[in-house]
C-alpha cells in the first residue's frame, strides 16, 4: 500500500507524521471520505468542493488546487492498482512548534490514503441496523461547527463509543434544541406517511453529499422531501427511517433504541435502487467523457 504524503509515495510501514503536527497534537484538521466504483471516484467534485469549503471555514489555504487535489487521488488510485476503493482525505494544518497559533505551521500535511472497498455486509441491507440516540449532543455550531469535516472528531467518538455500549451500528446526537442532528459518520432520514424528512442544515450538521443527492433523487421521483427539525419522539415513529453516508450509501435501520422499525421500507428500497442506477449513470458519463 502507498499513502501519498504531501506529494510522495510511502509504502504504509513508511507512511508517517511528525508528532509535531498539528493535526496530532490539536486535532487541526480536515478530511474527506470518498469512494470509488470501477476506477472513477463518486462525486468528486462535490468532496472536493466540500474540502474547500472546510479550509476556508477553519482559515486554512489548501496546497493544492481542484485539479491538484483530483489528480492526486487519481495517482494514489493509480499507484495502489484500485478501482473499488475506499479513499481518505486528510489535511492537517501541518508541522509546527507546539502553541496553537496556526502560522506556526507554514506547511499543511496532505495525506491520501486508497485501500479496496470492502461492502458491508448484505444482511444490514437485508435486515437494517440498529440505531440508539445518545446522551452527548452535536457540536453547537457555535462552537466546533459541524459543517466543517474535522479531524477533531471526540464529540463523534464520545457517540459512537455511546452507540457501542447500546449494543447499536450507529448512534445518533441531537442538537442543542434536543432535536434530531446526525449519526457520527452519517445523515438521517425518515419517512412518515409517504413523505421524507431530514434535519436542516440549521439543525447543526455536516452537508452529506449523500444526503444531498438522496433528496435530489427523491424530488425527481416526485417524493416529498422536508428538511425540517424533527424530535426523537417523531423518529421514534416514523414508517422508516435510514442513513446516509459515501460508503453505506442508503442504509435501512430497524430499530431506533428499543423501538422496532419495518426495515427495509418501501420508499427506502426505491431511493436505494435510484442511488445505485445514480451510480451506473454517474460511471457511464464519465467513461464516456474519457
Ligand atoms: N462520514 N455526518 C457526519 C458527521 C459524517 O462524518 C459524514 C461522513 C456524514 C455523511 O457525509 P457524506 O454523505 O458526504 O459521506 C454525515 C464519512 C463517511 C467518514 O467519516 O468517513
Amino acid at each position: 500500500m502507498q499513502i501519498y504524503i504531501n506529494g510522495t509515495f510511502y509504502p504504509k510501514e513508511e507512511a508517517k507524521v511528525s508528532v509535531f503536527d498539528h493535526g496530532y497534537l490539536y486535532g487541526d484538521g480536515i478530511y474527506e471520505t470518498l469512494r470509488a466504483y470501477d476506477g472513477y471516484v463518486f462525486h468528486l467534485d462535490e468532496h472536493i468542493e466540500r474540502l474547500e469549503h472546510s479550509a476556508k471555514l477553519m482559515e486554512m489555504a489548501l496546497p493544492l488546487d481542484d485539479d491538484g487535489i483530483s489528480q492526486a487521488i487519481h495517482d494514489t488510485l493509480s499507484r495502489n492498482g484500485l478501482k473499488d476503493a475506499y479513499i481518505r482525505v486528510s489535511v492537517s494544518r501541518g508541522t509546527g512548534e507546539i502553541g496553537l497559533d496556526p502560522e506556526l505551521c507554514p506547511v499543511p500535511t496532505f495525506v491520501i490514503i486508497a485501500k479496496p472497498f470492502v461492502d458491508y455486509p448484505t444482511e444490514l441491507y437485508e435486515k437494517g441496523i440498529k440505531i440508539a440516540i445518545v446522551e452527548i449532543r452535536r457540536n453547537h455550531p457555535e462552537t466546533l461547527n459541524p459543517a466543517i469535516k474535522s479531524t477533531n472528531f471526540l464529540n463523534n467518538i464520545f457517540a459512537k463509543m455511546e452507540a457501542k455500549r447500546a449494543g447499536a451500528f450507529e448512534g445518533i446526537m441531537l442538537n442543542h434544541g434536543h432535536f434530531v442532528a446526525e449519526g457520527t459518520i452519517s445523515n438521517i432520514f425518515m419517512v412518515k406517511n409517504g413523505e421524507l424528512a431530514t434535519p436542516p442544515l440549521i439543525a447543526g450538521i455536516l452537508e452529506g453529499v449523500t444526503r444531498g443527492l438522496v433528496i435530489e433523487l427523491a424530488e425527481k421521483l416526485e417524493i416529498k422531501v422536508y428538511e425540517e427539525m424533527f424530535t426523537e419522539a417523531a423518529l421514534k415513529d416514523a414508517d422508516e427511517v435510514f442513513i446516509t453516508n459515501t460508503t453505506m450509501e442508503i442504509m435501512p435501520v430497524r430499530e431506533v433504541d428499543d423501538k422496532s422499525i419495518g426495515a427495509p421500507g418501501r420508499l427506502t428500497k426505491i431511493l436505494a435502487e435510484a442511488y445505485r442506477h445514480e451510480v451506473q449513470r454517474y460511471l457511464k458519463a464519465r467513461k464516456r467523457a474519457d
